[in-house]
């Protein structure tokens, strides 16, 4: 019997004639996806749309961004809507309702391809690296024509060529490219940024550290570090194309530079970059406890462009319940990390992730973690009900928590979070700050929307004219989680 799935599921050298070497092989494969592309416009007399629709965080955006500039180059015009003639999920798989989510949408979308067949449909991103998804994707969902996953988006031009080309056969076939785990980082393609005056840019790519409940590094692969010459080409880049706001991204930026040829730290990193003209502000994202250094703290403290802002998760407070994570700390030196960087960089956001109802979380665990909140005064926390992620330690630990107990408990630490960041988030009204002007505002005319270095948002009156500038506003009120500001 005919498949109905080709499955390429190897590392890109294995396929065809084209120049083996990357990124020229891409370039190659961009021009005849270009000529194919060019073709089906011409028959259908228009051109072609296409749609990204990124769950998830930073790092998927960042790859949303890059995949978009692939499609971009090879003759998609991008559109919000999802009656594009290529609609791509890039998916989330941290917590079991992501997946819910993709498969809810999927359903609409099969609806729209019925009326309009030549729609294409792709998946990729960290869902896809699940054996089991792939598997119930080719079993119920036969209409998507591609599936591939986190290690080889710089693919995209070859795997919708290789697509097209199958379209020429009469039966309907799902390409299906995901490969376990790679060494490699293709530099120097297209990429497409959603902001003109920021940007993010990749610094590690994957996890090593095997937090008990996290999928992350199952999904996503080892630790490679980008070479630093790569970085800081690619952040002057940016800087000569007007951006003036980066954000370093990584699962766990603290360990960049490890495993490169020279090895380097993620502060000697910063040094590097902060020598770059026309950069005004640096952030990064996300920060382990446990790997971050005196030498970063020291680099924040100097620093006139790193912003005031560092994201710290926590997970729990309970020294117990961390050990039992694998996030190799205790609740004591988070407590007195905290302190030290609070102390070293006066007026800094503190931000966190704070998971509830980790197998064998006890009502003592979490009160240790309300007292964490408290003591730590968090700007803002991200809260999560704990979610069992198959294949990961933690799904097969015992005691696991009932779920009306999480529930209850997870009220009761957003509330006592809210309540802080209430309390907090106000500390700078009636002083002059700088803020980046980022957008209109969406709900009153004639008032733009900003981030003060700490990264809290800013509305104030202005025009469009002045998105993407660094300006001096007088903070006159502040709304709780916002202020009300004017120009200075
Ligand atoms: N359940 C709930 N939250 C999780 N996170 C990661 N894995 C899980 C899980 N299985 C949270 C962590 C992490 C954030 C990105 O997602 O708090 O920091
Ligand atoms: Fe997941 Fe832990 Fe790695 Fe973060 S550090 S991505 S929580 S394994």
């Amino acid at each position: 019997m005919e498949p109905t799935t080709i499955t390429i599921n190897g590392t890109p050298e294995s396929t065809a004639a084209a120049p083996i070497q990357e990124p020229q092989r891409q370039q190659y494969y961009m021009e005849k996806a270009r000529k194919q592309l060019s073709a089906f416009s011409t028959a259908l007399g228009r051109p072609l749309t296409c749609c990204i629709n990124t769950f998830g965080c930073q790092m998927n955006a960042r790859d949303s961004e890059k995949l978009l500039g692939i499609l971009e180059s090879i003759g998609y015009q991008a559109t919000d809507s999802e009656h594009a003639d290529f609609v791509l999920y890039n998916t989330c798989t941290v917590r079991e309702n992501a997946n819910q989510r993709v498969y809810g949408r999927l359903g609409q979308l099969g609806a729209y391809k019925k009326k309009n067949p030549h729609m294409m449909i792709a998946l990729c991103g960290c869902m896809m690296q699940e054996p089991e998804v792939v598997e119930r994707i080719k079993t119920s969902y036969h209409f998507v024509d591609l599936i591939f996953g986190t290690h080889n988006i710089f693919k995209l031009a070859e795997l919708v060529s290789t697509c097209l080309d199958t379209r020429q056969e009469k039966k309907h076939r799902t390409v299906i490219d995901i490969w376990k785990d790679t060494d490699k980082i293709v530099e120097d393609l297209p990429v497409e940024r959603k902001y003109p005056f920021k940007s993010g840019v990749n610094v590690i790519f994957g996890c090593n550290n095997f937090c008990s409940y996290c999928i992350v590094p199952y999904v996503r692969g080892r630790e490679r570090s980008r070479r630093p010459e790569e970085i800081l080409k690619e952040v002057k880049r940016l800087a000569a194309d007007g951006v003036v706001e980066i954000m370093l991204l990584g699962q766990n930026v603290n360990s960049y530079g490890k495993n490169l040829e020279e090895p380097m730290t993620f502060a000697q990193l910063l040094r590097e970059v902060e020598k770059i003209d026309g950069i005004e502000r640096i952030r990064f994202m996300t920060s382990h406890p446990k790997d971050l250094s005196d030498e970063l703290i020291e680099v924040m403290s100097q620093s006139k462009k790193i912003c005031r802002h560092l994201h710290l998760p926590l997970q729990s407070g309970s020294s117990r319940i961390l050990k039992e994570m694998n996030r190799r700390y205790t609740k004591e030196q988070y407590l007195t990390l905290a302190e030290k960087i609070k102390a070293a960089v006066p007026g800094i956001s503190l931000t966190t992730d704070i998971i509830v109802g980790f197998p064998g979380e006890t009502e003592e665990d979490f009160l240790e973690t309300m007292d964490v909140v408290r003591r730590v005064e968090f700007d803002s926390a991200f809260t999560f009900i704990y979610s069992k992620r198959t294949g990961t330690p933690a799904a097969s630990m015992e005691n696991q928590v009932p779920e009306d107990v999480v529930k209850e408990r997870f009220d009761r630490l957003l509330n006592e979070v809210q309540s802080i960041s209430a309390k907090i988030c106000g500390r700078d009204v009636h002083t002059v700050q700088q803020v980046l002007v980022e957008e209109e505002n969406d709900h009153t005319p004639g008032y733009m929307t900003g981030r003060l270095s700490n990264n809290t948002v800013v509305h104030f009156p202005g025009d469009p004219s002045m998105i993407g500038k660094l300006m001096d506003v007088y903070l006159e009120e502040s709304k709780g989680f916002y202020y009300m500001a004017r120009p200075v």
